[in-house]
This record gives structure tokens, C-alpha cells and sequence, in this order.
């Protein structure tokens, strides 16, 4: 008797694959039984991690591109909506902590076009398919920092534009798992804290504060699917009471249904002191 035709296997597309929590990534999504598209800079980076999955039997297709240039995002947009993707994880991104003054402006933008543009992209170009055959996962790497806009604590980095790019993207995955509800097709945002990656190297080295703890990125990667398989939309790899992020929705709700009036709130009724 000839063997069976193998059943065609899902093709996942990750984005900073190159590194840490994307390669982490790639290689337990291929590990499962998926075929990959794997997309960062370093080319060299990426060949190697496609000759590691093409040892274990998978396939890889690399695709260099700086998803912080309209080119590269284009590359990598035009791929991603061919339609054969079971799963998108939007995971490229850099640190740029400093004080907001001081920062590089055209850095600062290329941080949005990665984190929140390139987001947003890539997730329009794989759902219209998802959608129509029934399933599929987006998984938008975020960060516990989404949380910190107010939290004034010494130990925290300058963050203004790396924390709230991924308020946006805790947002925009917290609004689309809502418009996507029903269609087969999950959505999440992973918010870890520290975790062990380039992302703390500075000149080739890992610059950490002492005492802060830090996960593993296939840690992560684990936290993420068992979250995904769970229906987790925000996925908080160590947070233990999960409880707390329905309190903060609640409260969230609380300020808006609060807001619902045409009157101003009496403490801005008063003309302004000169
Ligand atoms: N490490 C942490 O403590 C931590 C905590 C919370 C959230 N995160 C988030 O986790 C995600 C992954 O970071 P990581 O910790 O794994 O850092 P990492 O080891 O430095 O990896 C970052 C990845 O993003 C890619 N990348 C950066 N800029 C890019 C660009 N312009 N175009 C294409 N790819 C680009 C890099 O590839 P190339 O350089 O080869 O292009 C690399 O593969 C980021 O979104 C980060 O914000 C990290």
C-alpha cells in the first residue's frame, strides 16, 4: 500500500525572526508541523535558521526586509496576503529607551513604522483570507510596558515611544479579537516583561538592572499558545491572577460610561485661575 498524501502543512510568517522571541518562535511553530516564512534584516541570521528547520524537515522561506522602509514592508505585505498564511506573529521591534528629548526623531519613527505600522499592515493583508477559510492566529508581540504609561517607578526605562507603541497594539488586538469574534480567526497580544534577548544588548552586550527577573524566550513562546488555545486576547506570561486584567478592562469601562454627558465635570466648570 503507498503511503498517505500528506495532509498540506500550516505555513506560519514571523517577523524578527532573526533573534530572541521570533526565533523562539520559528523554530516551536516548525518543531509543530509548520512550514515557515521568516522575515528580518540579517539575511545571514536567517539562513541558518532555515537550514536548522530544513534539517528537521521543514521549510523555510526567507525574506530580508526593514520593515522600517516602505519597500521592505511592502516585500513583506505583498507576501503575506497571498492567502496561505494559518498564522501571522508580528513580533519585530527594538528598544530605544530614553528620555523622549533626547531621542532621535527619525528613530523614534522608524520605532512606529515597525511596531505599530507594520502591525497594522500585516495583519490587514492575512485576514481577509483567514476570514474566509475559517481560522488562523495573529499574535502581536507586545510588552508588560503597554501597561506602564502611568506608573512613575525609577526602576522603569524611559519609554514614551517604545510603551505606548505597544498600547496601540494591545488596543488595536483587544478591538480587532472583538470585529473577528466568530470567524474562526484568533487574535492576541503577548505582553512579557524582561525577557533574555538582544534586545538588552548594547554594543554586542546585555545591559539589565540587577535583581529583575527575567524570562526565557521559548518560555514566552509557550505562554503565547497555551494562551491562543485558551482564547487568551491579552496574554500576560507571568502574571498569576488573570483577574486583574478583567479589573482594569472594568475600570476602563467605568471611565467611559462616566464620560457619557454633555456637561462638563464640575471641577472644569470654574473659569481658570489667573
Ligand atoms: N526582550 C524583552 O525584554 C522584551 C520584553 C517585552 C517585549 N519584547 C518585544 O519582543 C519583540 C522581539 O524582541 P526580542 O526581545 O526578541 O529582541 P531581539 O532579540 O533584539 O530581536 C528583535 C528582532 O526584530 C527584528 N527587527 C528589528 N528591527 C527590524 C526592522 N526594521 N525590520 C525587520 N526586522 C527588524 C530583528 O531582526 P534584524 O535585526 O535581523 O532585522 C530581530 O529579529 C519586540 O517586539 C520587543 O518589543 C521584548
Amino acid at each position: 500500500m503507498s503511503d498517505p498524501v500528506p495532509a498540506s502543512r500550516p505555513r506560519a510568517l514571523v517577523t524578527g525572526a532573526s533573534s530572541g522571541i521570533g526565533r523562539a518562535f520559528a523554530r516551536k511553530l516548525a518543531g509543530d508541523g509548520h512550514d515557515l516564512v521568516i522575515v528580518a534584516r540579517r539575511g545571514e541570521r536567517l539562513a541558518e535558521l532555515a537550514h536548522e528547520v530544513g534539517k528537521a524537515g521543514g521549510k523555510a522561506e526567507i525574506l530580508v526586509a526593514d520593515l522600517g522602509s516602505a519597500e521592505g514592508l511592502g516585500a513583506v505585505e505583498r507576501r503575506a496576503s497571498a492567502g496561505d498564511l494559518a498564522m501571522l506573529v508580528n513580533n519585530a521591534g527594538f528598544q530605544n529607551y530614553m528620555p523622549f528629548v533626547e531621542i532621535d526623531a527619525d528613530r523614534a519613527e522608524e520605532q512606529v513604522r515597525v511596531q505599530v505600522t507594520a502591525v497594522m499592515r500585516l495583519s490587514r493583508a492575512v485576514l481577509p483570507a483567514m476570514i474566509a477559510v475559517g481560522s488562523g492566529a495573529i499574535v502581536n508581540v507586545s510588552s508588560m510596558l503597554a501597561f506602564s504609561a502611568g506608573m512613575n517607578q525609577p526602576f522603569l526605562p524611559k519609554r514614551v515611544t517604545y510603551a505606548a507603541t505597544k498600547a496601540f497594539v494591545n488596543a488595536f488586538t483587544e478591538l480587532l479579537a472583538m470585529e473577528v469574534a466568530g470567524t474562526g480567526v484568533k487574535v492576541q497580544a503577548l505582553c512579557p516583561g524582561v525577557v533574555r534577548t538582544e534586545f538588552h544588548d548594547v554594543d554586542g552586550k546585555p545591559v539589565l538592572r540587577p535583581n529583575v527577573p527575567i524570562l526565557e524566550p521559548e518560555d514566552v513562546v509557550q505562554a503565547s499558545l497555551a494562551g491562543l488555545a485558551a482564547g487568551d486576547v491579552i496574554c500576560a506570561p507571568t502574571l498569576a491572577d488573570s483577574s486583574l486584567l478583567d479589573d482594569q478592562q472594568q475600570s476602563r469601562n467605568a471611565v467611559f460610561r462616566g464620560s457619557l454627558s454633555a456637561e462638563l465635570a464640575p471641577r472644569y466648570r470654574a473659569a481658570p485661575l489667573e
